[in-house]
């Protein structure tokens, strides 16, 4: 699995058994990074649409949500890996910029990285397979990176796993329909189609996406830009268009509010970080807007979960919203009955002090 700041790669089997508690069979991944989410929603059996504004986020969607498996020839598929594979390394942009004047990667994968991706440019643009097969390269060349997770900084020594040669595999792929969109979720959300159940899991602090993955918008785009610094990022990190309003502290708590507000989904689910600008007791209030709001806690190791309370469209409950440590809350938010079935199964008779032991 790609590393990913933000990921829900643990939380991914509770949204899944939350789309089933609502009896979803269309859902929204409003900033779905690396697609986990939408993938489990698809698994399901729904019909998804995934937006994010990376470059390579698309691809993801393409691949995972878009792509129909039964529509794929597995055999074609592999052979095109196969094909991949064998191509002889070339010292292109990618090995100078990522290996030899930064250090993310070794140069003998970086030259193969610089011949596949040429080779999906000049060869397989057209084809069905395309973000398949761009998806798989960019995997492999996660597998073999010498950073910690992000791509503002490589590490001093060579990581062990760099000196693997970069290996392409065929993504996990499902049956079924799905949508891929690239754009900003403030501008998209009253045009984006109602569904049954939205997900939201937008960024809450001020990590930008854009620079901390610019080696995959790279990828993606191939479009060798001029790059600054020790990171080597992209200069267009530099244009405002680039940076979105969830990284700005000021302007983040009031594009929430309106996109929670203006999302057209009968439940909506929303993952909270307690290191966020915002806090649980505000988004509890945005989310009143659209009827109940029960709120939910996950242990963020064990992932045991507790329903920490129900409140009205007013925003008043029987008790105070608890803020416990190690926990990930997700707050789901629409009609009263069906609020109450999706978050009855995490009803428990644990008090909020005691859950943060107990989890
Ligand atoms: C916390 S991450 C989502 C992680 C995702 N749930 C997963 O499991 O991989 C937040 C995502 O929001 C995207 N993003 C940031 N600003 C955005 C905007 N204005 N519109 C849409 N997506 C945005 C980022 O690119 C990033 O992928």
């Amino acid at each position: 699995m790609i590393k990913y700041i933000g990921s829900k790669r643990r939380i991914v089997p509770v949204l899944g058994e939350l789309l089933d508690l609502a009896g979803a069979d269309s859902a929204l991944d409003l900033f779905t990074g690396t697609t986990r989410v939408a993938q489990e929603f698809k698994r399901r059996g729904a019909h998804v649409t995934a937006v994010d504004t990376a470059r390579y986020s698309e691809v993801f969607a393409r691949c995972h949500i878009e792509t129909d498996a039964s529509d794929v020839d597995k055999d074609d598929l592999r052979e095109a890996l196969q094909y991949l594979s064998v191509l002889p390394g070339r010292h292109g942009y990618f090995t100078e910029t990522f290996c030899v004047r930064s250090r993310y990667f070794q140069p003998f994968n970086g030259e193969r990285v610089d011949a596949i991706r040429d080779a999906l440019e000049t060869e397989f643009k057209s084809s069905p397979l395309y973000p398949t097969l761009l998806t798989s390269l960019i995997y492999a060349a996660d597998r073999v990176d010498s950073t910690t997770g992000v791509q503002m900084a490589y590490v001093k020594q060579w990581a062990p796993r760099s000196f693997n040669r970069l290996e392409l595999r065929i993504p996990e792929l499902y049956a079924g329909a799905g949508r891929a969109v690239r754009g900003n979720a403030c501008d998209l959300i009253r045009s984006l189609p109602k569904v049954d159940l939205a997900y939201l899991d937008p960024p809450y602090n001020q990590h930008r996406y854009f620079t901390n993955y610019h080696i995959w918008e790279t990828l993606v785009a191939w479009d060798a830009p001029e790059h600054y610094g020790i990171a080597c990022k992209r200069i267009d990190s530099r244009d405002p268009v680039t940076k979105s309003v969830f990284n700005a502290t000021r302007e983040m708590p009031d594009a929430l509010r309106q996109v929670v507000a203006s999302v057209q989904a009968e439940v909506m689910v929303l993952s909270y970080n307690n290191e966020s600008w915002v806090t649980l007791e505000e988004l509890v209030e945005m989310c009143s807007v659209r009827g109940h709001v029960g709120v939910l806690a996950f242990d963020s190791k064990r992932y045991v979960g507790a329903q920490i309370g129900i409140y009205n469209p007013s925003g008043e409950k029987v008790g105070q919203v608890s803020h416990l440590q190690n926990v990930e809350y997700v707050l789901v938010s629409g009609p009263k009955d069906l609020v109450a079935a999706i978050t009855a199964p995490y009803e428990g008779s644990r008090t909020p002090s005691r859950q943060a032991s107990l989890f």
